[in-house]
């Protein structure tokens, strides 16, 4: 029979010894682990007959708890020991600043689209929305372009695979070539007047220095009882547009027919602008210098036929409706100069023409 009292005097001086967490569950394991000395100990006492049982297992059971509060008080010791070495060699240094906090920026666009949202908010309008995969009946036929007429191949169109489960002309998917596949939609959901504007992406197949396959448009309309939104509106509305976006207070803003199949009368719209250095300027030319003009956007009074294809009678309603390109406008107020540079991703050129969440887009009433 071991002697309970050497093995009880060992087992505590190899706790004594344990230098580390590591060496104290060793010893754990030794003594009371599974296949630890203590524990054959205890395995014996099945084999006992009952007299001997009777003394041995209560001195045995003591041994135990004995060596378990032995090694659970080193362990406390040990950890303690271990912050304490932590904490003298773990120093913060509580003067230091805090790490700086990448604050991400809002894009030129989107900057952009919240300006106009503001200025043309002033004026009343609200803001509609239309899918991007369109049919060509909403992209084209309901705009009045006839089919097989060449003005289909004004616009670079990407086709999709036909809808089968659609009919005719709703069966052509493609991407829409621009927003104005918006008016159509918005105009057979809801009935004169209509006051909106629409942001979108639209697609043309086309890539080079001043285009990309997809870009951005806006597109304003505006449907009343005849008489009420005339070509007059139309001119009066998008120069206060004009010089509101640009903030250019006496920009020169000039009308030139022009073909649209969705207009009649069509107009593209030009702003003034001025050689300065190697640059250009917006604005009146001074004494002297040339004033040169840049197309803008696209405008006319909504086609009779247009309307006709949404229900809505030409007799007693008329209204204007124009299309503008973001991409151009946002370059050329905030002086940026490649086209293709919006569609890069590139952090460091959002870093230099991001806007902050707190660059409050301006509105119409100059404020
Ligand atoms: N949808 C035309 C384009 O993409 C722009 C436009 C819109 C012209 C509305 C006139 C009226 O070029």
């Amino acid at each position: 029979m071991t002697d309970l009292n050497t093995l009880k005097k060992d087992i505590a001086n190899q706790v004594a010894a344990a230098n580390d967490l590591q060496e104290l569950d060793a010893v754990r394991v030794a003594a009371i682990g599974k296949k630890g000395s203590v524990s054959a100990l205890m395995k014996t006492l099945g084999k006992m007959d009952p007299e001997e049982r009777k003394t041995q297992g209560p001195l045995l059971n003591a041994l135990k708890n004995e060596v378990a509060a032995l090694i659970d008080e080193a362990e406390d010791a040990l950890k303690a020991k271990e912050l304490e070495q932590r904490l003298a060699q773990e120093t913060v240094d509580i003067s230091l600043d805090t790490r700086p906090q990448a604050m991400g920026t809002i894009h030129p666009i989107s900057q952009t689209m919240d300006e106009l949202v503001s200025i043309f908010g002033a004026m009343g309008f609200s803001v509609a929305e239309g899918p991007d995969i369109e049919d060509d009946w909403h992209n084209f036929t309901a705009l009045n372009f006839p089919p097989g007429h060449p003005a289909r191949e004004m616009q670079d169109t990407f086709f999709l695979p036909d809808d089968e489960r659609a009919q005719g002309e709703h069966a052509k998917k493609l991407l829409r070539t621009h927003t104005s596949s918006v008016q159509i939609r918005h105009m057979q959901e809801n009935s004169a007047p209509i006051k909106t504007i629409c942001f979108g992406r639209t697609y043309r197949s086309d890539w080079d220095m001043t285009h990309t396959p997809m870009f951005h448009q806006m597109e304003c309309l505006y449907i009343d009882e005849i008489g009420k939104v005339t070509m007059a509106h139309l001119k009066g509305c998008l120069q206060d547009f004009v010089r509101a976006f640009f903030k250019i207070d006496d920009l020169p803003v000039r009308f030139r027919p022009s073909f649209f199949p969705f207009v009649e009368p069509g107009a593209e719209v030009d702003i003034g602008y001025y050689k300065q250095g190697e640059g250009i300027k917006l604005g009146k030319a001074p004494e002297g210098q040339e004033q040169k003009w840049m197309e803008i956007l696209g405008s006319g009074m909504v086609h009779p036929n247009v309307l006709k294809n949404c229900d809505i009678d030409p007799e007693k309603y008329q209204g204007f409706a124009f299309g503008m390109g973001l991409e151009r406008a946002t370059m050329l107020k905030y002086g940026i100069p490649d086209l293709r540079t919006f569609f890069d991703s590139d952090v460091r050129w959002l870093a230099h023409y991001g806007f902050t969440p707190l660059d409050r887009p301006n509105s119409a009433t100059g404020s």
